[in-house]
């Protein structure tokens, strides 16, 4: 994608570069030219759940050489939640995802599946999914975690409605966490400043109404874009040793000018896949919800699209960039805001590491 040009849209990427594109049938409706699902895949409850500990940008002032004008200027964000180092991510996303099956109520015990999107999970292995699995009380529930970026939350959500569309399961849980500041570079300033640690949770319920809850889904990914946002060590490739730790190899290495051109031509385009797979105009879309990485690309992306600013929604100067979980965690607070009314459609739209991209259309 990085031949393709800064001002290619994402939509005209030559194919060979599309690594892997998803676009499932989510439209109910014959008009829309998909095959109209019997089973709906509605979203019943949301939960959200950041550390306690704040971050400032006057914070991050006295560790590295930065300031409050350049963070705020350069990214819209004014501090952000911290794990302490005792806290790992089913902690976080523990209480979230209670929050969200009150909300819905729906019993642990009642969960089919369990998805997290997430790439900083409590350890490698057992997921991070199973480890909720057992601290909820759900032992019905298959569960396992995906690794899509800060996609992640878009990608299991995805996932989650095809195993309800296709009757394969009635109700499930679909968790974005990441805890980021565990593999920050907390003395490179050009990713520090950025990152911040939080959870959020959906409870998908199988509804026999159609036209409701989850409209569309659009996943994509491009693996020749990786090079620009990876961890190098504690995998196979360089596993953990002295050299990997000296080298600080087991944090996240970006290179943020290329991810922002991507971002915005991406988010756009999830956000174009979904109107046309919903046959949606602009205006039908109450609340845009994109990943929340940097306020500039948030604009950009709404000004490309000419999608009213005040219909987008943006948490950013609270959170930072919370990967996984932003738009989980914006799309609990829109709702328990009241800027989510029945009936109202959402989209959420996120790109990341992978590189990933895409996004969901929502019936509330
Ligand atoms: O969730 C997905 C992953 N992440 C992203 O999506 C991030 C996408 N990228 C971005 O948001 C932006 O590229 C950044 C916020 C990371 C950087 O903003 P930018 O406007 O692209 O800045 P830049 O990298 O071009 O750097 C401009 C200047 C440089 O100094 P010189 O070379 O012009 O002297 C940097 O060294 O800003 C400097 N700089 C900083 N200065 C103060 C970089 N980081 C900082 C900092 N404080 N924290």
């Amino acid at each position: 994608m990085s031949d393709s040009g800064d001002s290619a849209p994402i939509d005209e990427v030559p194919p060979r570069t599309m690594i892997s594109r998803v676009t499932k049938p989510g439209a109910h409706g014959s008009q829309s030219g998909w095959p109209e699902h019997p089973i709906s895949a509605i979203i019943a409850g949301t939960g959200s759940h950041v550390p306690e500990r704040v971050l400032t940008n006057a914070d991050l002032e006295k560790m590295v050489d930065t300031s409050d004008q350049w963070i705020t200027e350069r990214t819209g964000m004014k501090e952000r939640h911290i794990s302490t180092d005792g806290e790992a991510a089913s902690d976080i996303a523990l209480i979230a995802c209670q929050k969200a099956l009150a909300e819905a109520g729906v019993k642990p015990e009642e969960l089919d599946l369990i998805i997290v999107g997430t790439v900083t999970g409590d350890m490698p292995f057992p997921s991070t999914a199973c480890v909720l699995q057992q601290r909820l009380g759900a032992p019905q529930a298959t569960a396992f975690d995906i690794s899509a970026g800060c996609t992640g939350f878009i990608y299991a959500l995805s996932v989650a409605r095809q195993f309800i569309i296709t009757g394969t399961c009635k109700t499930a849980l679909v968790v974005g966490v990441e805890l980021l500041s565990k593999i920050t570079d907390w003395t490179d300033r050009s990713t520090c400043v950025l990152f911040g640690d939080g959870s959020g949770a959906a409870v998908l319920k199988a509804d026999p109404k159609p036209n409701t809850g989850i409209l569309a889904s659009y996943l994509a990914a491009d693996g020749t874009g990786g090079q620009y946002l990876y961890m190098p060590a504690g995998g196979s490739r360089h596993p953990a040793s002295v050299e990997t730790v000296q080298q600080r190899m087991h944090t996240c290495k970006m290179h943020g000018n290329a991810i922002f051109k991507v971002a915005v031509r991406s988010m756009a385009s999830a956000f174009r896949h979904l109107l046309r797979q919903t046959n949606l105009e602009p205006d039908d879309v109450k609340l845009l919800i994109p990943h929340q990485a940097n306020l500039r690309i948030i604009e950009a992306t709404a000004k490309l699209l000419k999608f009213p600013p005040e219909r987008v929604f943006i948490n950013i100067a609270k959170y930072g960039n919370t990967s996984s979980a932003t738009t989980i965690i914006a799309l609990d607070e829109a709702r328990k805001d009241g800027r989510v009314l029945p009936g109202d459609v959402v989209m959420l739209v996120a790109f990341g590491a992978g590189l990933t991209w895409g996004g969901v259309a929502i019936r509330f």
